[in-house]
């Protein structure tokens, strides 16, 4: 790769780092034809709302032809508009819409798995002979090549064994998600190129980068060999095996080498496992094969244990170490909310007590890091979490597996059920709400997933009109970043560091340095850095209203309050 002083210079100015990010996952943010789906054209008409918000980047979840096993992340062809979605015309001219409003326009880039019907795949399972064998990763049973069994033990990340059997041919293929997406075989030379050549179709329409789905998966632990099984299960989890294994990094070298490095565009991959003393490695500005990468990290503390609520300690620990990481060297994409993990007020927030607040302190906290912030749709109006009567409920391919395995094994399915709904990607999947009309004003018709039913009191119609509303928030939030560099430039450093509620840092040095200071905890506390005078005619930003008071170095904060400070002169 390229490690030119030039192509460094331009990387620190990068325009990309400048930018604010909103995630639409398209089935469930507009629809314009009354089908009950999000489509294109949807997502046309509310470009207006975006760029009201002060959105730069739009990323879309996929938007490809896909049967939908797991909702476009299955792809059947890469060079076709999903038919509910619209057209590539719609495509066309969304693009440029995007682009006359100054936005722009990232697209989900999915090249771990496609779907199996593929054509790449249809041709691939013909038979052990297809030129396209190779392509995907087939193997024989254990058992003598006999389909006695899977050719190893690793576990599907959806659940179940990661090899579905081959009736015709006896031969497994591998898939590290569902069984409806066969991994792609990265050792093999002529995949890579055609994979290469479709993402230089997508760049040369003019769209502004991708998000790398899943990359840090490309590369396989060579030889697939069993995870050690202590247990003796079916199958076990086998991260170690299948993500960010070594070679992974030379895969990306090539795939940046034919594609990225010869276009100013976004990349942002989705690199699970992937560790900060790592990072530099991947989103280093010397070696610049991605910009930034959404790191697991702190997801981690939530999933470990989901109803435990925040450990305000450990997210401090984790945002740090890569603050710290990819100071000077590389660049953070940052988020708390996706499409893969439920509401982030209904996880680390209080949505009884302190919906509105929580919702703002922790957009605060998470947004004013230094990287590129990602809002996912309906963060900014503090979505929650929904709710699910049944399994029937659930759309997501991941939950109804789990569900699946639970209760063939045995648990209670008012368990399993109690599980789902506060971890269930579909919580973050429901329809946008914009308005407290029936459907939301999302769609018309029969909306293919119910809206979360608070949508009478949390929307945007709602939130436009009211200044305290979190919507609002978030848009004072955007312009500040936009009104002080030192938000993009200043390097970060965190106070009161073991403290349990409250979360604290310093954005720059010296005078005109800016404080970000946030209660995460239900109870009051108090803040104090001695020496950092807070002035309150430096108050920048405040979630809850601030009384003139004197300078000064503490501050009592009331539950899930947030402020950020301008310290000394300008
Ligand atoms: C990560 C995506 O964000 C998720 O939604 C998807 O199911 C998997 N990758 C597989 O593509
Ligand atoms: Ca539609």
């Amino acid at each position: 790769m390229s490690t030119s002083p030039d192509s460094v210079q331009r990387f620190r100015h990068a325009w990309w780092k400048d930018a604010v990010a909103y995630q639409i996952y398209p089935r469930s943010f507009m629809d314009s034809n009354g089908d009950g789906i999000g489509d294109l054209p949807g997502i046309l008409a509310r470009l207006d709302y975006l760029q009201w918000l002060g959105v730069d980047v739009i990323w879309i979840c996929p938007i490809y032809r896909s049967p939908n096993d797991d909702n476009g992340y299955d792809v059947s062809d890469y060079q076709a508009i999903m038919a509910e979605f619209g057209t590539m015309a719609d495509f066309d001219r969304l693009l440029s819409e995007v682009h006359r409003r100054g936005m722009r326009l990232i697209l989900d880039l999915v090249l771990n798995h496609t779907s199996d019907e593929h054509a790449w795949f249809v041709e691939s399972r013909t038979s052990p002979e297809s030129p396209k064998r190779d392509w995907y990763i087939w193997r024989d049973g254990k058992t003598d090549g006999k389909a006695g069994g899977p050719p190893n033990n690793w576990e599907s990340i959806f659940g179940g064994p990661a090899w579905e059997l081959d009736e015709a041919s006896g031969q497994y293929f591998l898939h590290l998600f569902s069984r409806r997406q066969p991994d792609l075989n990265w050792e093999c030379a002529p995949m890579r190129e055609a994979l290469y050549g479709m993402v230089r179709w997508w760049l040369d329409k003019g769209i502004d980068g991708f998000r790398l789905d899943a990359v840090s998966h490309i590369r396989k632990a060579p030889g697939l060999p069993d995870m050690p099984n202590p247990k003796g299960r079916a199958q076990v989890p086998c991260f170690p095996l299948h993500m960010n294994v070594d070679g992974v990094l030379d895969h990306l070298d090539a795939l940046c080498e034919h594609t990225f490095r010869h276009y100013d565009v976004m990349r942002v991959g989705e690199a699970n496992g992937v560790g900060p003393a790592e990072a530099v490695e991947w989103v280093g500005e010397r070696r610049r094969r991605l910009d930034m990468i959404f790191q697991f990290e702190h997801l981690a503390l939530w999933s470990r244990n989901p109803r435990a609520g925040l450990d305000v300690a450990g997210l401090k620990r984790v945002f740090g170490a890569w603050q710290k990481a990819l100071g000077g060297q590389g660049w953070n994409a940052l988020f708390i909310e996706n499409h893969d993990i439920p509401r982030v007020v209904s996880l680390w927030g209080d949505v009884e007590q302190h919906w509105r607040d929580s919702a703002t302190a922790l957009a605060t906290v998470y947004f004013l890091l230094q990287g590129t912030p990602f809002i996912y749709q309906g963060q900014e109006i503090g979505m929650t979490n929904t709710v699910f009567d049944g399994i029937a409920d659930f759309d997501d391919v991941l939950a109804r597996n789990r569900w699946q395995e639970r209760v063939a094994a045995g648990e209670r399915p008012a368990d399993v059920l109690a599980d789902l709904a506060i971890t269930a990607r579909d919580n973050a999947r429901t329809p946008m709400l914009w308005s407290a009309a029936p459907g939301a004003a999302f769609t018309t018709g029969t909306p293919w997933l119910t809206p979360t039913p608070n949508h009478a009191r949390i929307n945007v119609a709602a939130q436009e009109a009211d200044p305290d509303s979190v919507l609002n928030y978030y848009r004072r939030l955007i312009g500040l970043r936009k009104a002080e560099r030192v938000l993009v430039e200043g390097a970060y450093h965190p106070l009161m560091a073991s403290h349990r509620q409250i979360y604290a840092y310093c954005r720059g040095e010296g005078a005109g340095r800016l404080v970000v200071i946030v209660n995460l905890g239900k109870r009051p506390a108090r803040y104090c850095h001695a020496g950092l005078m807070l002035a309150h005619e430096g108050l920048l930003l405040a979630n809850l209203p601030v009384a003139p008071h004197a300078p000064r170095d503490s501050l009592q904060l009331r539950p899930y309050e947030a402020r950020v400070y301008r310290v000394g002169a300008r």
